[in-house]
């Protein structure tokens, strides 16, 4: 059986396992760790399949800063599935309500740096085609963006910052 629900305290440490192994070192499992010490967990999701926690997915606080102005969207991501249990339709699952959370909260926009070719399957779309980018230097199609209301990105420009942990680990 398998259940997608919020992450509590006891999963703290399979998160950190999930991450290690799917990444295949600790510098994601680390930023995970980092980011809930500085209370930038806003969405925190984990997959549970026969009573065991195997999938993990977080949205964190980002802002897209311009001159004069700042808005507050999020970020996806990091993201992890145990390896044994991937290609399974977990990895989709926790984006799909993940972004019903996103939703709930009234967030209108939801960012990505990730593989084109996965988070593509999720209605994310290359940044070239709007009016903001990277603090990172990485290629358009490797930052991407999801519309959560129609005509949001339209009226959005800028920089977009992520909290400064992930520095480190991108
Ligand atoms: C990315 C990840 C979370 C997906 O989890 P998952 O449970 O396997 O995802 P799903 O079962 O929903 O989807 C699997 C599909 O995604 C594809 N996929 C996985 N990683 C991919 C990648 N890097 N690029 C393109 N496609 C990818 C698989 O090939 C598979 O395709 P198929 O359905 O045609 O067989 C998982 O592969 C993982 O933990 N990877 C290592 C960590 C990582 O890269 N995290 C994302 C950081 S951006």
């Amino acid at each position: 059986m398998t259940d997608i629900r919020p992450e509590q305290e006891e999963d703290i440490p399979v998160i950190r396992q999930i991450h290690e192994a799917a990444f295949g070192r600790s510098a994601e499992a680390d930023l995970v760790d980092t980011l809930r010490k500085e209370n930038a967990h806003v969405l925190s999701i984990v997959a549970v399949v026969d009573g065991a926690v195997v999938g993990h997915i977080l949205f964190t606080p980002v802002t897209v800063e311009a001159t004069g102005s700042s808005q507050e969207i999020l970020g996806l991501g990091p993201m992890a599935v145990m390896p044994h249990y991937q290609r399974q339709g977990l990895g989709a699952m926790l984006i799909e309500v993940g972004i019903c959370g996103c939703l709930l909260k009234g967030v209108c926009v939801v960012v990505v740096l990730g593989h084109p070719a996965y988070y593509r399957r999720f209605r994310f779309m290359s940044s070239d085609t709007f009016s903001f980018t990277s603090e990172f230097d990485v290629p358009p199609d490797v930052f991407m963006v999801r519309e959560l209301h129609a005509g949001y990105l339209q009226r959005m420009k800028g920089v977009v910052k992520y909290h400064p942990a992930f520095r480190s680990s991108v």
